[in-house]
């Protein structure tokens, strides 16, 4: 039997898109090897969206090119984001890379591959319009037995100005209410128990069909499908409404957990991201969000060293971290990207002072997070078993907010199973506590 090997850079899409790659190679009869060495084909799907990503997925590449050196029979395909950004030159450059798929050829890869294995014709596919009907669908390998990715939408039409995604997944497509609602329903019936709805900008789903608050009645909807826990990211501040807030708050399984990014908290520096909202509008809609439900966790994304930040803005970037005590927020130093509007801005902002800023904003929100975990110390948190943690005899799950939680190993759990932990002691990323009956 032949072998495959997947290795996935970059956000959950990505990683969605890696579990149709893989499907699909089983389809036509390869099984998954533990080791990439031993595979017959390595797909490597990758991302762009900061140079760091880049360089470890170019690293990646070139090893994995090298093994075709003694292996010649090896073959090579490259796809997502950066494929997307950079394929053509790529292959021009390593005559050992065989094929070449862009972001809107995932559903295509199965039929790409059979007409490659019939005549060895080295292509790539990079039409960014090249997508078909339903995009999402097809054979799955999922890589958790329990959590399942489920896009509802491609692409992206904010054109956020430091952000390459929009030009390397195309614009806006919806999947159908129908589609979504029955892949929600497999997975329930598959024994999933928790979903995650994925979107770059989950808040503009059904737009680009016209449709208006299609997001809000499809979470009341996937609600209804069977599932533990539904799980949606990313939102965006600027479209995310009050009726999406009602219907998580109203919902029996819906996750009162928002990822929300600010970027910033600036309105001169939201300006030029042109993210379409200010500072005020957020906190307008946290305190929206804690209204309808006070126990909701609010997590975010953070650029710091976007062109034009100075020490005063910085600093509001800071205060708004302070203001709304984030659960936690994933911290990016700007990393400009060529092609979008601010890798030519003017004030590009010096590395070290990048760094000092990233260290800065940890530093702030670190104290937070901790603060927050502390408040957690005595209390009994539903938390749904994920795995053995590296610790020998811990085991490891999360909160409906997110959190990782960590607790000695009683008795062997099933990945999905839902297990009372009373927390005993608070750390910066976890929590640690002690199983307690129901
Ligand atoms: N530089 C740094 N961070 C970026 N992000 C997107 N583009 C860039 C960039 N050019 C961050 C944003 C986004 C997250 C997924 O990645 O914070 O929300
Ligand atoms: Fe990038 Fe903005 Fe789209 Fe997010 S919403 S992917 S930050 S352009």
């Amino acid at each position: 039997m032949k072998g495959y090997f997947v290795f996935n850079f970059g956000c959950q899409m990505n990683e969605a898109d890696a579990e149709r790659y893989a499907g699909q190679l089983e389809e036509l009869g390869y099984s998954a090897c533990a080791d990439h060495r031993d595979a017959d084909i390595i797909v490597l799907n990758t991302c762009c969206v900061r140079e760091s990503a880049e360089k470890r997925i170019l690293g990646k590449l070139g090893e994995v090119l090298g093994l075709k050196k003694t292996k010649p029979e090896l073959l090579l395909c490259l796809t997502g984001c950066l494929a997307q950004k950079e394929g053509e030159r790529l292959q021009k450059r390593f005559p050992r890379l065989d094929l070449v798929l862009g972001t809107a050829y995932v559903s295509q890869f199965k039929k790409i591959l059979s007409d490659y294995l019939a005549d060895r014709r080295r292509s790539a596919y990079l039409d960014i319009a090249g997508g078909d009907a339903d995009e999402f669908a097809g054979a799955k390998v999922r890589q958790s037995a329990y959590s399942a990715w489920v896009p509802i939408m491609y692409g992206c039409n904010n054109f956020c100005t430091y952000c390459i995604v929009p030009y390397v997944r195309g614009r806006e497509r919806s999947r159908s209410e129908e589609a979504i609602i029955a892949e929600l329903t497999a997975a329930a019936a598959a024994g999933y128990k928790e979903v995650t709805l994925l979107g770059q900008n989950v808040d503009s789903y059904g737009k680009d069909r016209g449709e208006k608050e299609a997001f809000a009645r499809l979470l009341r909807r996937a609600d209804e499908a069977g599932l533990e826990r539904l799980r949606f990211m990313t939102s965006h501040p600027r479209d995310m409404t009050e009726a999406v807030i009602e219907a998580v708050a109203e919902s029996k399984h819906i996750c009162r957990h928002f990822h929300l990014p600010c970027q910033a908290g600036n309105n001169e520096i939201l300006r030029r991201m042109n993210r379409g909202y200010t500072r005020e509008r957020y906190l307008e809609l946290v305190t929206s969000i804690r209204k309808h439900i006070p126990e909701a966790a609010i997590t975010t994304d953070i650029i710091v060293g976007f062109p034009g930040e100075d020490e005063a803005a910085f600093d509001d970037t800071l205060s708004l971290v302070r203001e709304v005590a984030f659960d936690s927020a994933f911290t990016f130093i700007y990393s400009p990207r060529g092609g979008t509007p601010a890798a030519v801005m003017p004030g590009q902002v010096p590395a070290e002072i990048k760094k000092e800023r990233l260290q800065k904003l940890m530093d702030v929100q670190n104290a937070v997070s901790l603060a927050k975990n502390k408040a957690l110390v005595g209390q009994v948190l539903a938390v749904m078993a994920d795995g053995p943690s590296k610790q020998p005899g811990i085991y490891s799950g999360r909160t409906e907010g997110g959190k990782l939680v960590l607790w000695p190993a009683l008795r062997p759990y099933r990945p999905g199973e839902t297990v009372q932990v009373a927390v005993t002691e608070a750390q910066t990323w976890q929590v640690k506590g002690q199983e307690v009956a129901r």
